[in-house]
């Protein structure tokens, strides 16, 4: 008998499919906690995360009585830190409003913080068993190409399309292996730049391949150029203490610690730096010595920063905290601020060239 779409799919992810520490779990909050990291984040470097969250925080109850300071702590280093937040504060909903249980309707979950479509379509079928499709950028890649739709990457017209076509073929009550089985297929087989066809269990059905068209799926997205800015680092100590400030909530790297920091108009702007502290943040403040350069690439910007070790000429605001040089692993930082925090820390601070 000839096997239809889903079952090749389905009988290909039964042999194949990785083993990922949150399928061994089907609980809504296992399940939401891992499509909230894997969000952006590739699948090997969120399971050491996964894990250790897990063993931290084993339900809803424990994260939403965590402090927000820990949560940020134990997602240093995954990045986009507005979904620990979200999280944290969606714990705390859950509890209140819904008894600690993660709800079961795509509603319901769309109005907790940090839940997207994608999200609450992942929860829904994976935990919940409901036939909806979690439509993401790899099963984009994958389902342009099987149907060979001439569409272009993440916009809402594509997103529609290739949903109602990938629901055609779901089968009743499998949603969420038939999900997973396409996340696997796109990242073991059908991979962006050079797909494995030839191995692939769904070939004969795949319409890119049979009318060569496979490289060409999906259809670059309108390109956008990200932009360069620059910032100036100030490492102000005294003793064995270190200046530091708490950013506000929201927004880039919101509620996360840094080195006294401000955008300046070029590289060439650092020695305006002083003024601008003095002026926005009443922080006066001397340049001493460059300790070096440190970059980094955000989803909306390329940053270029430049750390200069400052002498203090008058006391620090109320809004800036002086913190033991060796206490500073324990406030969480975002990673530019954390490079320079260990090279503080084990008083290697003059080679930051080499980071
Ligand atoms: N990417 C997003 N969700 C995933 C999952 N459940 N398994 C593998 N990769 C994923």
């Amino acid at each position: 008998m000839e096997l239809s779409l889903s079952q090749a799919l389905l009988e290909w992810y039964r042999r194949h499919q990785r083993p990922l520490p949150w399928r061994q779990r089907s609980d809504p909050y296992a399940v939401w906690v891992a499509e909230i990291m894997l969000q952006q984040t590739r699948v090997e470097t969120v399971i050491p995360y996964f894990v250790r969250w897990m063993e931290r925080f084993p339900d809803v109850n424990s994260l939403a009585q965590a402090s927000e300071e820990e949560v940020l702590r134990l997602w240093e280093g995954l990045g986009y830190y507005q979904r620990a937040r979200n999280l944290w504060r969606a714990a705390q909903r859950i509890v209140q409003e819904h008894g600690g249980k993660l709800p079961s309707r795509l509603n319901d979950l769309r109005h907790l913080p940090g839940i997207g479509d994608y999200t609450a379509a992942a929860i829904a079928a994976f935990a919940f068993g409901q036939d909806e499709v979690a439509l993401d950028g790899n099963l984009e890649r994958v389902l342009t190409r099987l149907f060979d739709q001439p569409l272009p990457a993440g916009s809402a017209k594509t997103r529609r399309a290739l949903k109602a076509l990938a629901r055609q073929h779901l089968p009743a009550g499998q949603a969420a292996e038939y999900n997973q089985a396409l996340m696997d297929l796109g990242a073991i087989i059908c991979l962006p730049l050079s797909p494995r066809c030839e191995v692939c269990p769904v070939e004969t059905f795949c319409l890119a391949r049979a009318h060569g068209t496979v490289s060409e799926r999906p259809l670059p997205r309108a390109g956008r150029a990200i932009p360069l800015r620059f910032q100036f680092i100030a490492i102000v100590t005294a003793g064995e203490k270190v200046l530091l400030h708490r950013r506000p909530g929201r927004g880039l790297l919101g509620g996360l610690w840094e080195f006294p920091s401000l955008f300046i108009e070029s590289e060439e702007a650092v020695q305006t730096a002083p003024s601008v502290f003095a002026q926005e943040y009443g922080l006066h403040l001397e340049l001493r010595s460059p300790l070096g350069r440190l970059s980094h690439a955000y989803t909306h910007f390329r940053l270029q920063a430049e750390a200069w070790h400052c002498d203090l000429l008058a006391p620090a605001p109320p809004n800036f905290t002086w913190v033991e040089r060796v206490e500073l692993s324990q406030y969480p930082m975002g990673k530019v601020a954390r490079q320079i925090a260990r090279r503080l820390i084990a008083q290697q601070p003059t080679d930051f060239e080499r980071l």
